[in-house]
């Protein structure tokens, strides 16, 4: 099948050429190719490739720099998904978006469901959150996958800083007081390639919003801590730092992070998907990071 993918050059978008390029013609594009915020490239580019689905893997997700770039968060975030989702409505294709666990408070004491109150606490929030509503409010024909602590081999993330840390430092302070899913973005590249065959076969998919991510529960702590196990265990460290926790106060950020962001992953099963077994998927990484 024909696929549009955005924001080719990303973490997601990486992964999901390497996990759908083989089977399906996957037209990728990058931001100097396709800036998914000028109405008129987005049209242009959905008229010429003419694809089956449309899987937005394009975001503006610098969390703290959006606090004084509001403009260019929205515009992407917000505008970008809004002129995909009304092109896609007219020409009748349906758009696979990603949005992020930011759109809660992080005030939870358990999981998170897809229906519960958003409240997000910063501008890349509340710009993913009205990317969602954009979507909605343009198309019947849509999937909303939340996600949240994406690694991979590919970009900046927080797998590949605690492994250049670790070559750099004995001792190191991490976060142990927020909890969260940390989720290999090529699981979720995975799924959403599941996604599109299952609407290729069936010319239809449950359409709304779900929750996408890890399988298990940690807080940053504790994800170092298994990082730094299976880096040592795989020789790409060569001795663990000294990990000491710390609170949310001692590594103050702009953006004040969510304490709690795990998410109920039960939908999921109307998908026919399953989550993201983070451990052995940030084993493989580790391997390909050697
Ligand atoms: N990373 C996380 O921890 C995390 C957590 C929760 C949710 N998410 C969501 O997951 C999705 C994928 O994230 P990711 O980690 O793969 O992000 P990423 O690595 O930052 O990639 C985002 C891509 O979007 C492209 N982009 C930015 N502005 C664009 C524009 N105007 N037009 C077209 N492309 C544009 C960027 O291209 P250029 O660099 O070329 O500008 C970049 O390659 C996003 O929707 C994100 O909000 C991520």
């Amino acid at each position: 099948m024909r696929i549009l993918l955005t924001g080719k050059n990303g973490q997601l978008g990486r992964c999901f050429l390497d996990v759908a390029s083989a089977e399906h013609d996957v037209l990728g594009f990058g931001s100097d190719e396709l800036d998914i915020s000028d109405a008129s490239q987005v049209a242009e580019r959905i008229a010429q490739v003419k694809p089956d689905i449309i899987v937005n893997a394009a975001a503006y997700t610098a969390v703290d720099k959006s606090e004084e770039d509001r403009e260019r968060a929205y515009a992407v975030n917000e505008l970008g998904v809004k002129y995909l989702a009304e092109q896609a409505a007219l020409l009748d294709i349906p758009v696979i978006h990603v949005s992020t666990d930011y759109v809660f408070d992080g005030r939870a004491v358990t999981p998170y469901l897809p229906s519960d109150q958003t409240n997000p606490q910063g501008v890349y929030g509340a710009s993913k959150l009205a990317g969602e509503k954009a979507l909605a409010a343009a198309t019947t024909k849509y999937i909303v996958l939340r996600t949240a602590w994406v690694f991979s081999e590919y970009g900046n993330n927080f797998v590949k800083t605690m492994i250049r840390l670790a070559k750099e430092r004995d001792t190191l302070g991490v976060v142990a007081d927020q909890y969260g899913c940390p989720t290999y973005a090529g699981d979720l590249a995975l799924v959403i390639k599941q996604l599109c065959e299952q609407y290729q076969a069936k010319h239809d998919l449950p359409w709304g919003g779900y929750h996408y991510c890890g399988d298990m529960p940690t807080s940053w702590h504790g994800f170092a801590r298994t990082i730094f196990a299976l880096a040592k265990e795989q020789g790409v460290i060569e001795s663990i730092p000294k990990l000491n926790a710390i609170s949310s106060d001692q590594y103050p950020t702009p953006v004040k992070r969510p304490e709690y962001s795990v998410m109920d992953l039960k939908r999921l099963d109307e998908l026919r998907v399953k989550a993201s077994q983070w451990v052995g998927s940030l084993n493989q990484v580790l391997e390909r990071l050697k």
